[in-house]
């Protein structure tokens, strides 16, 4: 019989400054106003100019670790999905590797914009239940203050940095990961990117992100819904079987309009994105942490993850949560 992924620990990382949507008023024309009637957002973290992606990843790994309660040396697997890793390489999954010691682990990063989390579990599920993989640990982490147009008043509101991590181990019985689906579509890849360094920038810029907002807002309420209600029937369940949805942490109305276009209750949605604004590929993991934390998971629960971002791409996760009934080596 195949394993399952079983979430077996959990981590977080933000970093302490925090950049409110006065202090962004006082550096582009716009409000705090407008950026919460807009968006959802208050505000957001911005990592330390020498802080950066590997370590924000290896907090959020070392806590996720921790509560799994089991060695860096049993790892097998390191997936890192990120958006801003430090180098284009090595990947951020080996510098962790190496902070961590996990010595016995191969590792890599994935590139799917803020789907990255999900595409992610859904490798790592995949590794898992083919026996290529016993332990995956897996981090999304952004460091995005560095790819900012700080003078663009239509992006530089939105995001934010942070990390967040997961252990998964592979296990018999209920819980875990239940149905996953992927998606992607490059025609729409312009809407949302990095537009490269020019010598000749008059700001002086470095590589900084562009977007089509309007046309990423209906993107994305567009996919949201389909993916969500993908996994669900895959799984045999249906929309209503779902005790909590938890979306990429973009925009509040996104979330309020796919819920709608779902007929889906708010009451049941998790949203954090007013203190962390969009964190990208770590936007998922963090707010699954702090809904464990808040007591909004129980055992036999079932939680759905949609994500959508750059690719344009999206993704959408089913758990079964709790922890693992039997732990199975092999
Ligand atoms: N403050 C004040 N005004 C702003 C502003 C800001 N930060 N950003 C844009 N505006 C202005 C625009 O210039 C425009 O002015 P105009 O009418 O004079 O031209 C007006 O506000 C409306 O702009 P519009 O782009 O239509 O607003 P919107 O309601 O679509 O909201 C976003 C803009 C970016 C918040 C929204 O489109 C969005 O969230 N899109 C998805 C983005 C996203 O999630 N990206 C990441 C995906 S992973």
């Amino acid at each position: 019989m195949a394993l399952q992924a079983q979430i077996v620990g959990w981590g977080k990382y933000l970093p302490s400054r925090v950049l409110t949507n006065d202090d962004l008023a006082a550096m582009v024309d716009t409000s705090d106003e407008w950026i919460r009637q807009r968006t959802g957002i208050i505000e957001r973290r911005i990592a330390a100019p020498n802080e950066t992606t590997a370590e924000m990843a290896l907090r959020a790994a070392q806590d996720a670790l921790r509560m799994a309660g089991i060695s860096s040396r049993d790892i097998d697997l390191i997936i890192v999905a990120t958006a801003t890793p430090d180098q284009e390489f090595p990947a951020t999954a080996c510098i962790l590797q190496d902070a961590l010691g996990a010595s016995r682990a191969g590792g890599f990063d994935l590139s799917a914009g803020c789907s990255g989390f999900v595409y992610a579990l859904a490798m790592a599920a995949g590794a898992i239940a083919a026996g290529m993989s016993r332990l995956v640990l897996i981090v999304g982490v952004e460091k995005l203050s560095r790819i900012m147009d700080w003078s663009d008043r239509s992006t530089c509101v939105l995001f934010g940095d942070g990390a967040g991590a997961v252990v998964l181990r592979g296990g018999e019985g209920p819980s875990g990961i239940l149905s996953t689906t992927l998606g992607a579509d490059g025609s729409g890849g312009d809407l949302l990117a990095l537009r490269p360094k020019v010598s000749d920038d008059p700001n002086g810029r470095g590589p900084y992100i562009t977007m089509d907002g309007r046309r990423v807002f209906k993107f994305a309420t567009r996919v949201m819904p389909s993916a969500v209600s993908q996994v669900v029937k895959e799984a045999g369940l249906s929309l209503s079987d779902l005790q909590l949805l938890i979306p990429h942490q973009a925009n509040q109305r996104i979330i309020e309009a796919a819920c709608e276009a779902m007929g889906f209750p708010m009451e049941r949605t998790f949203s954090n994105l007013e203190r962390y604004g969009n964190t990208s590929a770590a936007s998922i993991p963090i707010a699954l942490c702090e809904a464990a934390e808040e007591g909004r998971l129980a055992d036999g629960d079932l939680v759905a993850l949609v994500s959508f971002g750059a690719g344009l791409s999206w993704a959408a996760a089913l758990i079964r949560w709790g922890r693992a009934e039997r732990v199975v080596w092999y």
